[in-house]
This record gives C-alpha cells, sequence and structure tokens, in this order.
C-alpha cells in the first residue's frame, strides 16, 4: 500500500517495490513521450497521487474544461480512492496485451486526439462526429464510483465525464431503439494484440446494454480521471464506466455508437457464453463456473496487506438500478 512519505524516508522504503519500480518506469515513459503533465499539489492530496507522479493532461479543449471545475458527486459510496498508481499501472485493455501491466507499458504512443466517433441506427441525428463537438460544451461531472472486476478485484475511480444520457439524448434515438452497441477502435498499427490472429478476442472489442440501462443515471462516459485527462491504459480518450456491472462492460476507447432492435453480440459474452452474460450485473449469489463471486480483493491488496470484502449486488447501487431487473431471474439473465 501506498502511505504518504514522511521526512527523511525514501518512498522506496514505504512502498512495495514491485509499484516504485513501475511508477519509476512509468514516469520515465510518460517524461519521454512529452504526454505528462506536474500533478497540482491540491490534486495530489485530493486523490492520493504520489510524489512527482505525473498526470495525463488530455487535449487542451478537455484541460479548459477541467479548469472550469467539476460538478461534485452525487453517487459517492464513501470509499476511500485507489492511489493512482495503481489506477494506471493495474488495467484490463487487451488490445495492447493481456498482462495487468502490458496496457501501461504498450499503450503510452496511442494517438487519442483528434478523435471521431460514429453514431448510427435508429436516431435522428447520426453523423461522423469530433469528440470535441460531442463534450466540450457540456459541464463536466465527478463520478467516484466502484469498479469491481469479474476476476475478482475492485478499485473506486474519480472519473470525469457526463451522463451517458446527456450524450445520447442529442443524438435522437427512436422508438425501435431497444439497445446501443459500442465498439473500441480496431486499429492494429497501434494497438499490438489486434495483429494476432490468435489473441483473446475478435476484434473490435463490442459492448451493448438495454436501452433503459444506458439512460440510467449511473451510466457515465468518462473523459477522464482523478482531476485529469484519461489515461491511454485507461480507454482514452472516451470510455464507458458503469459501476453496477463487471469492469468489461465498461469498454474503452470508443469509436461508434449504435442504436438497434435486437440484443447486440458482445465481445466477452460471444467469446464464452457460460462465463459471461450480456448483463454481467455484479451479483455474489451467481460465481462464475471457476470461481466465486462472493468477495473480491480491493486495490491495492497484497499478501502481507489483504483488503478482502463482501461483494454487494449490484456493487452497492441497487437504489440507483434494481427497478431495471425487476421481475428478471438474475441466475439466467446473469
Ligand atoms: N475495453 C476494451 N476495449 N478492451 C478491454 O480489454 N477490458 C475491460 C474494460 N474495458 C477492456 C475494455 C475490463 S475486463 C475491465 S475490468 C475494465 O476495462 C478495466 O478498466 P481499467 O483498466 O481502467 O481499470
Amino acid at each position: 500500500m501506498l502511505i504518504k512519505k514522511s521526512d527523511g524516508i525514501l518512498s522506496s522504503e514505504i512502498t512495495p517495490e514491485s509499484i516504485y519500480k513501475e511508477r519509476r518506469t512509468l514516469i520515465k515513459g510518460l517524461a519521454a513521450l512529452g504526454v505528462a503533465a506536474a500533478t497540482p499539489a491540491w490534486a495530489a492530496s485530493r486523490y492520493d497521487i504520489a510524489d512527482g507522479m505525473p498526470t495525463y493532461p488530455g487535449p487542451e479543449w478537455l484541460q479548459s474544461q477541467i479548469n472550469q471545475g467539476l460538478v461534485g458527486d452525487r453517487f459517492s459510496l464513501g470509499d476511500k480512492l485507489t492511489p493512482y498508481i495503481n489506477a494506471i499501472s493495474h488495467n484490463n485493455f487487451y488490445e495492447f496485451g493481456t498482462d495487468k501491466r502490458d496496457p501501461a507499458r504498450n499503450a503510452q504512443a496511442f494517438k487519442t486526439d483528434p478523435w471521431r466517433v460514429s453514431v448510427e441506427g435508429y436516431c435522428n441525428k447520426p453523423g461522423d462526429y469530433h469528440l470535441e463537438d460531442l463534450v466540450s460544451e457540456a459541464v463536466l461531472e465527478e463520478r467516484i464510483y466502484r469498479l469491481r472486476c469479474v476476476e475478482g478485484w475492485s478499485m473506486v475511480i474519480p472519473w470525469v465525464g457526463i451522463p451517458l444520457a446527456t450524450l445520447l439524448k442529442r443524438f435522437e434515438p427512436s422508438s425501435k431503439a431497444k439497445f446501443v452497441v459500442f465498439e473500441t477502435l480496431y486499429d492494429p498499427e497501434q494497438m499490438p494484440a489486434q495483429k494476432s490472429r490468435f489473441g483473446a478476442l475478435p476484434w473490435p472489442y463490442v459492448e451493448g446494454l438495454r436501452i433503459d440501462e444506458a439512460m440510467n443515471e449511473l451510466s457515465f462516459m468518462a473523459v477522464g480521471v482523478y482531476g485529469a485527462g484519461l489515461p491511454p491504459q485507461n480507454g482514452a480518450p472516451f470510455r464507458l464506466v458503469l459501476p453496477w456491472k463487471y469492469g468489461f462492460k465498461s469498454i474503452k476507447s470508443i469509436v461508434s455508437i449504435r442504436f438497434v432492435e435486437e440484443m447486440p453480440n458482445t465481445s466477452w459474452n460471444a467469446a464464452a457464453p457460460g462465463e459471461y452474460g450480456f448483463y454481467a450485473n455484479v451479483n455474489p449469489d451467481v460465481d462464475h463456473p471457476r470461481w466465486s463471486q462472493a468477495t473480491e480483493r480491493r486495490l491495492p491488496s497484497s499478501l502481507f496487506s489483504p483488503d478482502i470484502r463482501d461483494t454487494e449486488l449490484f456493487n452497492g447501487y441497487g437504489e440507483q438500478v434494481a427497478h431495471l431487473y425487476a421481475g428478471m431471474n438474475l441466475r439466467k439473465w446473469y
């Protein structure tokens, strides 16, 4: 665990060596690429960003928007934030490799600005939009959400972004839009794992929601984290965040939004339907076929300092989302 450094103690003495080394590598890599910015002191203390750890500024239009201030969080469950270093160095972004450290290692040169998003299907305003035009007029919010991965680890992340409903409504979906489908960029030149024909998943990565889930007040489109831009390994420049669902639903680096009538095929569900459902709501009573979902490892958690917690139904957000599934058998619709 990262502990606040007191005078005279080297951070290498109070931080596990692996995290210390990871941090050094990241800082060096970021500086070499010129993508990092010094973290202001207020942000370092508010968000548990280690001394000397730079953050990702994001594009200029985003920086000026963030500087105007963020609307405060309405949904925090009061958890302690995950230290920044863990959130940006322990990632799942299979397009950059399957090891948790691969995205931070392999995504630093990923080009995320300018960025275009195509909108298609049952709506009155389809088109090919600049991300800046979709976000720069909006008031940005901060949402402190739990993130529970289907693998059994969890974090608590302060996201910056806009409600998904605000975004989707501007495209005026029609009554035929029963589901919405999202796709990640397909660009094997930039995303090394997409070159392999024997990769973990067929590309591009696809996710989807029922339209009422998408319009729920918790569904969020993030363009930043920890009061700054979104690091490439966390899905820059534009990703979904769905705190009551397993993390694989929160698709990263989105380039396509499509309104459709039928439940879509989604990446993990299509790859292993017996293991990953379309809904993927966090549920301690429905185990993964190969492991229990009753508890989770809240990061940072190590062998010597374990932080194991009971997993909650809908990840603790039942008040906002339980009505969406009223009358459904959650064992069947996992
Ligand atoms: N999106 C894409 N495009 N590719 C991925 O591999 N992994 C998912 C999700 N979104 C993934 C993705 C999984 S399994 C999780 S747990 C979260 O991203 C992890 O988000 P984080 O790395 O920001 O913690």
